[in-house]
């Protein structure tokens, strides 16, 4: 496990979600009702940045063209509009574990 330090707790339990750099990678991490979650930003079909987060599903959309990723497993959920028919398994996205340590968020990447 290799832990990198990205934002403070409390500005992403203000913010609620972040995309921060880590490394090479984007991730896109999230505090929802105090359980933290990590997804690669990246969106699988164009590479957009995932944005919008409903935190009653646990879920994430990418802003392009509205695909679904499932904070838990980064499982797509929804297809690209314009991909209908792309299959949604080779789509899926990488998630990391994430958890505050003494006021910062870590990742392991
Ligand atoms: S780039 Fe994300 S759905 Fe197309």
């Amino acid at each position: 496990m290799v832990w990198k330090r990205t934002i403070s707790s409390k500005a992403l339990e203000k913010a609620r979600y972040a995309s921060v750099k880590v490394e090479d990678k984007v991730i896109f991490i999230a505090n929802v009702n105090g359980t933290l979650y990590g997804i690669d930003a990246v969106c699988s079909h164009a590479r957009c940045i995932l944005g919008e987060l409903n935190a009653q599903d646990l879920t994430v959309k990418c802003y392009c063209h509205h695909a679904v990723f499932d904070l838990r497993t980064g499982s797509m959920i929804e297809p690209p509009y314009v991909a209908k028919d792309a299959p949604k398994e080779k789509l899926g996205l990488k998630t990391y574990a994430v958890k505050d340590n003494n006021g910062w968020i870590e990742v392991d990447v």
